[in-house]
């Protein structure tokens, strides 16, 4: 990714567990798989919005590991949705600087969405206004025993992290400033566990559809007041 220009300070790294999907399609009585077309609107929203909020990486939790027990005819709609996604959404992302990467396991996905994601990966290969992540198929822990797995006798933390971008097909990035989980639910799923280890936490009680970019400039501000100690003191104390 390209760096930030002299002077300026990294932007943020935000993930997000886009979780309500479902309620929200069962509440006005249709099926799960109309809040997930929603959804994808909203991801759209989010990541236009995203740089001029001063997000630079935005890691997104489409699917994970464990979403393969759902339904096969809610699977299968999502893996189209992904793909349809990546075919609107790449020239798009060109033009608005939006570097896309899928991270996660990718030998279970479908051929057709393996080809959507590397003629997007490849076209936007050299944006760098803001770096997508989109987890496809992801489980941190598989990525931690993957990377753990390599036979690494990684000298530093670094090299780890570069092997647990290795074993998910990530680019290297940075930790994960934010995570901001919607639907009501307060729990990590298996998203970013490693990367997550200093990450502020907000749990947002609105469902995934119903989030939107004045709610996320609102969790911006939030985070903006947060004490940031990584484990040292806060700065009045520090003498
Ligand atoms: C979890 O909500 C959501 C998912 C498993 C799918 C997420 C997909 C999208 C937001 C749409 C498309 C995304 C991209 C990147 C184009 P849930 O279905 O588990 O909701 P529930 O908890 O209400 O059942």
């Amino acid at each position: 990714m390209k760096q930030s220009g002299i002077g300026t300070p990294p932007g943020l790294h935000v993930g997000m567990i886009m979780d309500g999907n479902g309620r929200w399609a069962v509440a006005r009585g249709r099926a799960r798989v109309a809040g997930h077309r929603v959804g994808a609107k909203v991801v759209r929203s989010i990541v236009e919005a995203a740089p001029d909020l001063g997000i630079d990486v935005l890691t997104l939790y489409a699917f994970s590991a464990d979403n393969w027990k759902r339904p096969s005819r809610e699977v299968a709609a999502l893996m189209r949705l992904f793909r349809a996604y990546l075919a609107a959404e790449t020239a798009r992302c060109v033009q608005n600087g939006v570097r896309v990467s899928i991270i996660g396991r990718r030998d279970r996905l479908p051929p057709v969405l393996l080809r959507a994601i590397d003629a997007a990966e490849a076209a936007t290969a050299d944006c760098g206004r803001l770096l997508l992540r989109i987890a496809i198929d992801y489980s941190a822990r598989e990525a931690i025993i993957g990377a753990a797995m390599l036979g690494c006798r990684c000298g530093t933390r670094e090299e780890f992290s570069a092997l647990i971008a290795q074993a998910t097909h990530s680019l290297p990035t940075r930790e994960v400033d934010l995570l901001i989980r919607t639907g009501g639910e307060q729990r990590l799923s298996d998203f970013l566990l490693w990367e997550c280890a200093y990450a502020e936490l907000m749990f947002e009680t609105c469902l995934w559809p119903d989030f939107d970019v004045d709610r996320l400039g609102q969790a911006l501000w939030e985070f903006r007041q947060r004490d940031r100690r990584f484990g040292g003191l806060p700065q009045a104390a520090a003498g």
